[in-house]
């Protein structure tokens, strides 16, 4: 069986007296963790904060982006030996907004994820697809090359621990959610594009979330999909009482 893992993504939100009164309120109060992952990914001005405060607790604190590379020249960039000596459990990799604000490709969100991987950073890599490849036929090609491409040379044991993020585009902030089906039928196929390239039991273990306009009065149909293991969630993580209905909602 999957472990559920619904993850917050701020996104460039929140104040730092906010970012850690939400951590102090929610640290004592997210459910066993037998029975759901539970993560905020936050912005890395806040990480240092918010994996001190939450330390030994089952609130995890993710990244939202970091560079694949340890040290060096890289003006303004984040590595993933920082991001590790803060305490940070998940980076969120290859999200839309990045892919089409800051032209991040599939093939440097590849290069990141075993980056991640190497400094034992579990890698939430986002694919989806946008209204106009979802209406012209192409969601098959763009989803199974985003997927195959950002996953390449990943060894079975790393895909099996990996998550992965189905965002279609088209949902993200729109208030204009997925119907659960066409969720399912989504995630199920990124499965079955994981399965081709990695194996079956790969692709049995990889957890696969949805993504776009989550909210705790959608949360339960996503998650009584079969191929559907959580939710990245953006608007509905801001505030400690959608978060936590999410949370209890599994
Ligand atoms: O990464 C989460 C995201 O892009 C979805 O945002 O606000 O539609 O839940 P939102």
């Amino acid at each position: 069986m999957r472990k559920p893992i619904i993850a917050g993504n701020w996104k460039m939100n929140l104040t730092l007296k906010d970012a850690v009164a939400f951590a102090e309120e929610v640290k004592g109060t997210v459910p066993a963790s037998s029975k759901v992952d539970a993560a905020v990914c936050a912005p890395s001005v806040f990480l240092a904060h918010l994996t001190e405060a939450t330390a030994g607790t089952d609130l995890k604190i993710g990244a939202q982006n970091m560079y694949d590379q340890e040290s060096g020249a890289f003006t303004g960039e984040i590595s993933p030996v920082m991001l590790k000596e803060l305490g940070v459990t998940y980076v969120v990799l290859g999200h839309s907004e990045r892919r089409e604000y800051f032209g991040e490709t599939d093939a440097f969100i590849n290069s990141k994820t075993k980056k991640a991987f190497e400094h034992g950073i579990v890698p939430i890599v986002c694919v989806g697809e946008t209204l106009e490849e979802r209406e012209g036929g192409k969601f098959e090609s763009v989803i199974r090359e985003q997927t195959t491409n950002s996953l390449k040379g990943l060894t079975v044991d790393q895909v099996k621990n990996l998550v992965v993020a189905y965002e279609p585009v088209w949902a993200i902030g729109t208030g204009k959610s997925a119907t659960e089906q066409d969720a399912q039928d989504s995630c199920k196929f990124v499965r079955d594009v994981i399965a081709a390239e990695f194996g079956t039991e790969a692709a049995e273990a990889v957890r696969i979330q949805y993504g776009g306009s989550v909210k705790p009065d959608n949360i339960k149909e996503y998650m009584a999909q079969p191929d559907i293991d959580g939710a990245l969630v953006g608007g509905a993580s801001l505030e400690t009482g959608s978060f936590l209905k999410l949370l209890e909602a599994i």
